[in-house]
């Protein structure tokens, strides 16, 4: 059993996703911070360098209903206590609407939407018992915002936003706080992945040129996006905050451009999008526009 009885100790935190990137950055940040950290995700082999006195690693795949259960249950027999669950893993299913499978866009809802929401409902009574504890969902900035090529990510993450509010609602009342973290576009293995998806959907002619397009804003982000640290000091922030606002985003161009989306019409709005695709692709091959004009 974990003592958080120290005075050293502040707490215990579940980061899903702990695997790499964002989740793996935040676990080490909240260890460091005298937090215990139950880091979870699917490749156990890339998590051997968090194993150590404050970080317990476990398997997790988010979309089966039994390793979820299998989590909890072990996390139960660790810890009296689970102050913290950051619910981070997932992934970006990218390429055109009309070229991305329906197994695909279910794949892309059972990992950031449904696998999510298992496990939050399997953590809420701990919570509820403990009449205490935050829950920090980790949507993106293109929860609030469509851009092309991303439209069933998108739309998971504006899901997650629609449950994140709901839920703040309704479990304010134990003590729970719900926090959505809002990313911009960031170094991590997030941006291969979802080239990987939008090769797989490029079937369709008609969409070659913006598919060659959308790979070079997603290598782009692997240039110029923030590390992954910056998100999990937004994150530590909100896990330390007693009362944490229901919303941070970062880096700077997030909040930025969550804030043109607040200002601009549609058609404003869509114009900086294209302006913005167009920037990235010139960023990574300076010759080739294959966005038309
Ligand atoms: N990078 C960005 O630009 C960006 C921007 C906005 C929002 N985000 C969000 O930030 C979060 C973290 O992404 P990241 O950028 O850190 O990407 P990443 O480096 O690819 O990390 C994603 C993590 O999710 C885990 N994961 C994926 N599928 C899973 C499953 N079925 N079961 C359990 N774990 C699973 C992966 O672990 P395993 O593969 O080992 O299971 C990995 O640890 C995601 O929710 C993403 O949507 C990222």
């Amino acid at each position: 059993m974990i003592n958080t009885s120290q005075p050293s100790d502040r707490g215990c935190v579940l980061v899903t996703g702990a695997s790499s990137g964002i989740g793996k950055a935040t676990a080490k940040r909240l260890a460091v911070a005298g937090y215990h950290v139950f880091a979870a995700a699917r490749r156990l082999e890339k998590m051997t360098d968090l194993q150590s006195d404050r970080i317990t690693v476990l398997p997790l795949d988010i979309t089966k209903e039994e390793s979820v259960r299998s989590l909890v249950e072990t996390i139960s027999t660790q810890t009296e206590r689970l102050d913290v669950l950051i619910n981070n893993a997932g992934y970006g299913s990218h390429g055109a609407l009309e070229a991305v499978s329906l197994e695909e866009a279910r794949y892309q809802f059972e990992v950031n939407v449904f696998g999510l929401m298992h496990l939050t409902q399997l953590i809420l009574p701990i919570m509820r018992q403990q009449r205490g504890g935050k829950i920090i969902n980790v949507s993106s900035m293109i929860g609030k915002v469509s851009v092309p090529m991303s439209g069933w990510y998108s739309a998971s993450k504006h899901v997650l936003e629609a449950l994140s509010d709901a839920l703040r609602l309704e479990v304010q009342q134990f003590g729970i706080k719900v926090v959505v973290i809002e990313p911009g576009a960031i170094k991590t293995e997030f941006n291969d992945i979802a080239a990987e998806r939008v090769n797989k959907a490029s079937s369709i002619d008609a969409y070659q040129s913006w598919t060659e397009a959308w790979i070079k804003v997603l290598n782009s982000s692997n240039q110029t996006g923030a590390e992954p640290e910056v998100i999990a000091e937004a994150i530590t922030k909100a896990v330390k905050t007693k009362n944490p606002r229901s919303r941070y985003a970062a880096p700077f161009e997030s909040k930025f451009f969550l804030f043109l989306k607040w200002l601009l019409s549609d058609r404003l709005f869509d114009r900086v999008v294209l302006s913005e695709i167009k920037k990235r692709q010139k960023l990574v091959s300076p010759s080739i526009s294959p966005i038309a004009e």
